[in-house]
């Protein structure tokens, strides 16, 4: 039984339902061209689709994957904007796809963010009249906004909808504030292509990936047709096909509750996540669940007929035996090298500052931040620490000849911040040297953090990872001298235990990078001959593990739980407001606090004992039942 109304390729990660599009695409170029046709594709922009683009252009180089006869048609602009503005979609195809393929300029096509006002109505007729007249689009591309927009079809966008201006969803705007560097610079208004323009589509291909993605994508895929969701209307496309990775798939009910759709190749991960969804369900601790609780919500298989006593005690000594206040083993055992890898400078804390704090009682703990996360310090951060270094150093002073050589450095370096920050607009991007102060002050943040936890500050090694220093959002793909850094410190430290976040979801996209390269970094390290690290994973500020993932859970006192809020208060520039908090709205140290309790309430609830919070980590790697690896599929 199914309950999905549209065809779903699951797929371990992005990058492979990437490349599976990429490679969908790549054959209906080649068909196409043996037609002795043109192909024409429908593209969308964001996020999602990077991964598509960068194996298309590793097709055309490397392949010879030609888009001589290819004419491509965008989904959407923001409006008004200019095609040079860092965030125009324009620009964004160019330096993505276009630049990088032999596609003939005059083939591009995108709704203009220049048009003035009174044409703006014309020109979207125009542009759904250009799609007609290339005979159709072939292939469409779509990612899914958590409003559910595709292209910017915001709620309320009607089935036949064409190609027209649009008012963004707050949602939208708010997701968009970090590539404007805040919200209120977002355009409140785009181009989008309609919902009807886009189902006219031969083909169409939804791509959606990360846990922020999952309960939208629900929706769009087991809920009934609605405006409210645009996505929805892909249902009634005779050939759309969802691309997902199992982060986005998470909440579909073949991942979620898969026994309500039939009978399921059960194993303990399953049998776990089926007794914490059942005794939340019967609002029950886990033990006080009997058979009729398993027979009656669908689980009479794994627990009812005299089975549910055993299958409650053997799920809560499970659950029992993820508590530790000794994360890297007890007072009087082995001191153990710790490593903390934290893709940015407060990730640690915020993630597991508890558990630092207790590891560095008896273990020798070093953290590394692999980016300097300049991006989110607010420029008036940069003038009160210039003004301190001139305060400093005018009472201070320093011998004659330093303090003339420093004098004009730092006159020059003043004389920069003072002109560039008093003509910087709201969408400007940093100079280098703006850029390297913003470092300097995580930097300083993050060693006072740290230190407070109680790492020596030997122990604080910085990696700035050159994928992060765009000086924009966008990031730059992994080079290998990102993984070389991650690999030369791990030879250093050569750690027991390492940490690491392990979320797909961050915003932009940062700590799926950092993974990435600090897996790849520990498998060359092994095969180095060195010994293996145990690898724990914590999840980052967005979100806590599902509990039948949880291995180790660390208690928090309410002293702890202090504690632990302080060492976050030690990042001064990411207190009061982040540059960047997404559409949480709560500060870091609160979400952190909040997660914390949540984690600590559920223990509680499934009969666990009670705790003021809990900070949670999943071993590497991280085991997923038989069914859900039956979800994925193979290409
Ligand atoms: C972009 C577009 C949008 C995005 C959607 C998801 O051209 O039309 O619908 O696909 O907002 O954005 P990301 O991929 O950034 O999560």
């Amino acid at each position: 039984m199914s309950v999905e109304k549209m065809p779903v390729k699951m797929f371990e990660d992005d990058r492979q339902a990437s490349a599976a599009v990429a490679r969908r695409i790549a054959a209906v170029i080649r068909e196409r061209a043996s037609q002795g046709r043109t192909a024409v594709l429908g593209l969308a922009t964001g996020h999602t689709p990077i991964n598509v683009y960068r194996e298309l252009i590793r097709l055309h180089q490397q392949e010879g994957l030609s888009f001589a006869n290819v004419v491509t048609f965008n989904l959407d602009e923001y409006w008004p904007i200019r095609h040079d503005a860092m965030q125009s979609y324009h620009r964004w195809m160019n330096e993505n796809l276009f630049n990088h393929i032999d596609i003939p300029a005059a083939n591009v096509h995108l709704p203009s963010g220049e048009v003035a006002e009174h044409d703006v109505l014309e020109h979207c007729r125009q542009y759904d009249k250009a799609v007609r007249d290339a005979g159709g689009i072939d292939i469409q591309v779509l990612g899914v906004g958590r409003s559910g927009h595709i292209g910017f079809n915001e709620p309320g966008s009607s089935r036949d909808s064409r190609t027209r201006p649009i008012r963004l969803d707050h949602i939208t705007r708010s997701d968009a504030a970090s590539d404007f560097f805040g919200e209120e610079n977002v355009p409140e208004l785009a181009l989008t292509m309609g919902v009807g323009t886009i189902l006219e589509a031969r083909e169409i291909c939804l791509l959606a990936f990360g846990e922020h993605k999952a309960p939208v994508l629900r929706r769009a895929v087991e809920g009934d047709v609605s405006a409210q969701v645009s996505a929805s209307f892909l249902q009634e496309h005779p050939n759309a096909t969802i691309y997902v990775d199992e982060a986005a798939g998470g909440e579909l009910t073949r991942m979620a509750t898969p026994w309500l759709l039939g009978p399921c190749c059960w194993d303990d991960r399953l049998k776990a996540q089926a007794v914490i969804w059942l005794a939340k369900k019967c609002n029950k601790p886990i033990l006080r669940l009997t058979d009729e609780d398993y027979n009656e919500n669908g689980l009479g298989e794994i627990g009812a007929h005299g089975k549910a006593y055993e299958m409650n005690l053997s799920m809560f000594r499970r659950l029992m035996n993820t508590i530790t206040g000794w994360p890297a083993g007890k007072p009087g055992g082995p001191r153990r090298r710790v490593l903390i890898l934290s893709p940015h400078p407060d990730d640690d804390v915020i993630c597991m500052a508890g558990t630092m704090i207790r590891m560095c009682l008896n273990h020798d703990v070093h953290t590394a931040y692999m980016v300097s996360g300049y991006l989110s310090v607010f420029d008036h951060n940069v003038l009160r620490y210039a003004d301190m270094v001139k305060e400093f150093n005018r009472i201070f002073g320093l011998g004659a000849e330093q303090a003339k050589a420093v004098e004009k450095h730092i006159v020059a370096v003043e004389t920069h911040i003072d002109k560039f920050l008093g003509s910087k607009k709201a969408c400007d991007q940093d100079t280098p040297e703006i850029q390297e102060i913003k470092g300097l002050i995580r930097r300083a943040e993050a060693t006072d953090a740290a230190k407070f936890c109680g790492v020596p500050a030997k122990n604080v090694h910085f990696l700035d990872m050159p994928f992060y220093n765009t000086g924009q959002v966008a990031k730059l793909p992994l080079a290998p001298r990102d993984v070389e850094v991650i690999r030369e410190l791990l030879e250093r430290v050569q750690p027991d235990i390492v940490f690491a976040a392990g979320d797909m979801s961050d915003p932009h996209g940062t700590h799926r990078q950092c993974l990435e390269a600090a897996m790849t970094a520990l498998t060359q390290y092994e095969a180095a001959g060195n010994p293996k690290p145990e690898l724990w994973l914590y999840r980052g500020a967005w979100q806590e593990w599902p509990p039948e993932q949880i291995d180790m859970a660390v208690p928090l006192s309410p002293m702890e739980t202090h504690r632990k809020r302080m060492a976050i208060f030690r990042h001064e520039s990411q207190k009061d407001r982040a540059m960047f908090p997404g559409p949480d709205k709560r500060e870091f140290w609160q979400r952190a606090e909040d997660r914390n309790a949540a984690t600590a309430k559920l223990y509680d609830k499934l009969g666990l004992p009670e705790y003021q919070a809990i900070e949670a980590f999943a071993k590497w790697p991280v085991t997923r039942s038989a069914n859900a690896m039956g979800n994925l599929t193979a290409e």
